[in-house]
């Protein structure tokens, strides 16, 4: 049972009829009595200070019990937790503006509309000064940001005897640099944020979508200056995070501290504009590759360069030169660096893939060019660069088969069939063209513990403070419960989403399943011991006095000679409700031997009008190889989603900040555009088996992220292959695509 990789099963979401019925909870949904509604003020310069407020007139509008400003504020404390809003500031603590759309009040009232309307009456005057809101404008003060995983942000590796990395350029058969660039994203979950914050003598409950109930717990409690024990954070079901839901906004913090105030629950639900500047976006970028290779193809200098903006009010930005040039590919000298650009914005963070996603639009370009620009196959350049031991470590991956992707990837796509000239198919109206790019995403695992709870019942429990955020860890909970324990998925009931179960750091990283799973073998093995010890020692039991060792468990039933015994009537005999058991795991003892990472590689089909530019995508084809596949059924919608996810990276996002305002332009989602239906075309998703066993017993690594990374690459240069023309800044709309 333990250290075997279990077969791939396919499972619909155990939560997907309450999800269709509208029964499941989430954060907004929950009742709770006496709830009052709070919303919020925004502030509407970048850079400033809030010189007045009038709010007169609002504390006389119907319903409103109360108005919060930074002139009569709730009290929060302790900046620095890098997963707060309060990284650098918390909000009403003072009067300064820091970006366009900053909180700057909480208006409370009996209703929604009534907060809401009264919010309008509010009047704030500002000392205001021009906000630096433009990466351009911000590149010639760019800084260092420090650190990146343990590594500085300028990074070399050079071969004996190189002296530079320009000196290695320099050296090369061929040379060619690219720059490539794509705006700020945001993710547009479909849930709004929300939060309900519920008071009960000194104990908070907080309804709101989270990914990781723990960190929202430690931001939360520390804020309000209350112990962690404290505070319950609750949010079975979340409608997309995306990595916004990781950081704990202001709007829990301010809903939990205007109900502490006003003595009653309040609940604050952002609207959709507000949660493009309450919340997280990506950074904005700016990345320039340098290649230098061998006339055969061999690369001899990667030199990858990325300034990507960040807040002067906290957050994080997207490393995007770490994450991919660092060890993509195989090249004798690797040269990377990070800066950062400080603007008055909101604070970045993380996003899908950070750092994967831009870094790959980046790299996998500049080698499609590189490829156009010697002849070769753009898969056979890849080929020829594939890389089996990590750069600059040198240290092997656990499991590692991209050269498969790409050869399974290549039959299923009918890469052979391509005609490499560019605009050499045309189909009626439409430019036709192929390309490829190469997915990549670290193997992160995390210490997790689940609890397993046999019941009188005959179903088990098994929970852990883990997240689902439209990820499939619901059904990830019962499939591996029923694997470990060797009982029908419909016997397990699984829990999640709830701080007071048993301790899990959350859903990010693409390492729920990885670290999760572990857990539950453990929990299984520590909860069937625990059903033996009780089997054993209970006078009614009729296992009572036999050595634990001669006791064997058999899907649900306890067997010895001439005993056999359903843990179901074990309990009723006994006089129990539950026995019940915790299992931890964590990184094991190779994971400083190895490195973890998945890799994948897509062909994607374009047609491009030839008459208005519009470019579509046609069909794609991907393959990852991350490890064992859990669920085949939620696995393959992570991966699509990530493509389709991919598609809008290429196509139609980008955030658009006014730059003599700071405002964002567009934060609604009929102007900010997302793929839809009429924008995806056929996706045909293969995984790999290649359970990796060095990184867990589960063999899996997670799939949340990788489907993402490279989409955007292949499709501009499969756009290129149609057309002839190269675009390298996001996204390639049909005005880059004219004559
Ligand atoms: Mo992910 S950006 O770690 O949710």
């Amino acid at each position: 049972m333990s250290g075997s990789a279990p077969r791939t099963v396919s499972v619909s979401r155990v939560d997907g009829r309450l999800k269709v019925t509208g029964a499941a909870r989430y954060a907004a949904d929950q009742p709770v009595d006496r709830v009052a509604h709070g919303y919020l003020l925004l502030s509407t310069v970048a850079r400033g200070t809030v010189r007045a407020m009038d709010v007169a007139a609002a504390e006389r509008a119907p319903g409103v019990l109360a108005v919060f400003t930074p002139f009569r504020p709730v009290e929060l404390h302790g900046t620095g937790n890098p997963f707060s809003v309060g990284h650098r500031w918390l909000p009403l603590q003072d009067t300064e503006v820091r970006y366009y759309g900053q909180v700057i009040g909480l208006v409370v009232a009996e209703t929604f509309e009534q907060a809401r309307d009264a919010a309008a009456l509010v009047r704030a005057e500002y000392d205001a000064h021009p906000p630096a809101a433009s990466l351009p404008d911000g590149i010639p003060g760019a800084t260092d940001p420090g650190p990146i995983m343990g590594e500085p942000a300028r990074l070399e590796f050079l071969a004996p005897g190189v002296e530079s990395i320009e000196a290695a350029l320099a050296a090369s058969e061929v040379t060619l640099s690219g720059r490539y660039t794509q705006p700020i994203k945001h993710h547009c979950a479909m849930e709004p944020h929300a939060a309900t914050a519920e008071w009960q003598d000194d104990g908070l409950t907080l309804y709101t979508g989270t990914q990781s109930a723990t960190l929202t717990v430690g931001a939360v409690a520390a804020a309000l200056g209350v112990a962690p024990t404290q505070v319950r954070v609750v949010s079975p079901h979340v409608g997309g995070g995306f990595g916004n839901k990781i950081a704990t906004w202001a709007h829990p913090l301010l809903a939990a501290a205007a109900a502490r105030v006003l003595g009653r629950p309040v609940k604050v639900v952002l609207t959709r504009e507000q949660t493009f500047t309450v919340t997280g976006h990506r950074s904005g970028l700016a990345q320039t590759v340098t290649l230098g290779a061998r006339r055969d193809g061999t690369l001899v200098a990667v030199r990858h360069e990325a300034y990507a903006t960040q807040s002067a009010s906290g957050g994080t930005f997207e490393a995007a030169a770490h994450t991919t040039s660092r060890y993509l590919y195989r090249a004798e000298n690797i040269h990377l660096d990070q800066r950062i650009v400080t603007l008055d914005i909101p604070p970045p963070t993380w996003m899908r893939a950070p750092g994967q996603e831009s870094g790959s639009f980046a790299l996998e370009t500049a080698l499609d060019e590189l490829a156009v620009e010697l002849g070769i196959d753009p898969v056979t350049l890849r080929l020829r660069n594939d890389a089996t031991v990590y750069p600059g470590r040198n240290v092997p991956w656990s499991s590692k088969h991209l050269a498969e992707c790409y050869e399974v990837g290549a039959r299923r796509f009918g890469w052979d069939r391509r005609d490499p000239v560019p605009r050499s198919t045309i189909d009626g109206d439409w430019l036709v063209g192929t390309g490829v790019a190469t997915a990549n995403y670290p193997g992160e695992r995390f210490p997790a513990s689940v609890r397993i709870r046999f019941r009188a019942d005959g179903t088990v429990g098994v929970d852990s403070a883990t997240a689902d955020l439209g990820t499939g860890m619901w059904t990830v909970l019962a499939v591996l419960g029923a694997e470990s324990l060797g009982l029908p998925v419909d016997r397990i009931r699984p829990d999640l989403g709830d701080s007071t179960l048993a301790p899990n750091i959350g859903a990010f990283g693409s390492g729920a399943t990885a670290s999760t799973g572990p857990a539950v073998a453990a929990a299984a093995r520590a909860a069937i011991a625990e059903l033996v010890r009780v089997a054993v020692t209970h006078e009614d039991s009729p296992l009572y006095g036999v050595p634990a060792e001669e006791i064997d468990y058999d899907h649900g039933r306890l067997v010895a000679p001439g005993v056999r015994i359903g843990f179901p009537a074990l309990l009723g005999a006994v006089g129990l409700d539950t026995v019940e058991a915790t299992g931890s795991a964590g990184p094991g003892p190779d994971h400083g031997r190895y490195a973890f990472t998945s890799f994948g590689a897509h062909f994607c089909e374009v047609r491009v009008n030839r008459w208005t530019g519009e470019p579509r995508v046609s069909r794609i084809t991907t393959v990852i190889d991350a490890g064992a596949i859990i669920n085949a059924t939620t696995a393959r919608s992570q991966i699509v989603g990530g493509v389709i996810f991919g598609i809008g990276q290429a196509l139609l996002e980008g955030s658009r900040l006014e730059p003599a305002t700071g405002r964002i332009a567009n934060a609604n989602l009929a102007d900010y555009l997302l793929p839809v239906n009429a924008d995806v075309p056929p996706i045909d998703v293969h995984f790999l088996d290649h359970p990796d066993t060095l990184f867990n017993p589960l063999g899996a690594r997670g799939i949340g992220e990788i489907g993402t990374v490279g989409v955007a690459a292949a499709i501009g240069n499969a756009v290129y292959h149609a057309t002839g023309r190269r675009v390298r800044d996001l996204p390639i709309t049909l005005d880059k695509l004219l004559d």
